[in-house]
């Protein structure tokens, strides 16, 4: 759940974790060889940030997704651990058959599409997103992943950053889930610091896989192929619902690691 994110705190509290002291420490000694000035100034620093609420990854500046380590700023959603697992579901869907294109929408941080690349050397991804700033933190991740030639960044609205003769052999997303009424509820260190717009869906939370699987058989080679999207708890009859709506006759649901239904896998 978006509300779980490493480093939330309880509220009223401003005590660190062992963890969190060592990351601390240790991101304030790389800034400090790295760019001069004292590490107990840098800390300190560190320190007033997370007591002001800041996300401990945006403080850290870097956080780790599956085998590689991103660059993470407000300008983009803070990777998820359990997103790492839309990883594995790709690379299943595609099969021995780990060679193509592929096309993420919503890439933000460009998590996703760093790690497929990183992982299946033979890929070519398209990946869009509607921020320019997250755009430009997937290119310095996508840069110093060392995978920036196989994966073509695209700005534009969902369907209109893809070009209408382009097919891919397999679709996925993390699109924004969070219906509106569900918005104040969120986490204070979610709702306050990381983009709205990587969040909040609109009215129900389910606008932006409608979208999604709307026009996704237009984009699949042959008009056929997988579509697999991140999902809330919650969402997993109604994704269900949109995408067998959307033509997809084989469409399952895949858990997280405490057996959330957290991911929708169509095919057809
Ligand atoms: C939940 S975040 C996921 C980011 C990243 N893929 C991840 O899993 O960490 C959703 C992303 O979708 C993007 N987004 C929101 N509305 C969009 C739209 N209309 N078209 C394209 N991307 C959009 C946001 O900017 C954000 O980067």
């Amino acid at each position: 759940m978006i509300a779980d994110t490493p480093g939330a705190r309880i509220e009223g509290t401003s005590a660190y974790s062992v963890s969190e002291q060592r990351w601390l420490e240790q991101a304030a000694k790389e800034e400090a060889d790295r760019d001069g000035g004292s590490k107990s100034a840098i800390l300190a620093d560190y320190q007033r940030r997370l007591d002001a609420g800041e996300p401990l990854q945006y403080v850290l500046g870097s956080w780790q997704f599956r085998w590689l380590e991103l660059r993470v700023d407000s300008r983009a959603l803070i990777p998820r651990p359990e997103t790492e697992l839309i990883v594995d579901l790709i690379m299943a869907a595609l099969g021995d058959v780990r060679s193509g294109k592929v096309l993420e929408l919503g890439t933000g941080s460009g998590a996703i599409a760093a790690s497929i690349a990183f992982e299946c050397p033979d890929l070519v991804l398209v990946a869009t997103d509607s921020s320019a700033d997250a755009l430009a933190l997937a290119e310095m991740n996508l840069v110093s992943c060392g995978v920036d030639d196989r994966v073509t960044l695209r700005l534009g609205d969902w369907w209109e950053a893809v070009d209408t003769d382009e097919r891919f052999r397999l679709i996925c997303s993390n699109p924004p889930y969070i219906a509106e009424a569900e918005w104040l509820g969120l986490d204070a260190v979610v709702r306050d610091w990381e983009p709205q717009g990587a969040l909040l869906a609109g009215r129900t939370g389910l606008e932006c896989y409608q979208v999604i699987f709307g026009q996704a058989h237009r984009y699949l080679e042959e008009g056929r192929g997988v579509v697999v999207v991140e999902i809330g708890a919650t969402q997993g009859g109604d994704v269900q619902q949109i995408a067998m709506a959307a033509g997809f006759d084989d469409v399952s649901l895949s858990q997280d690691l405490v057996g959330r239904d957290r991911f929708v896998v169509a095919r057809g």
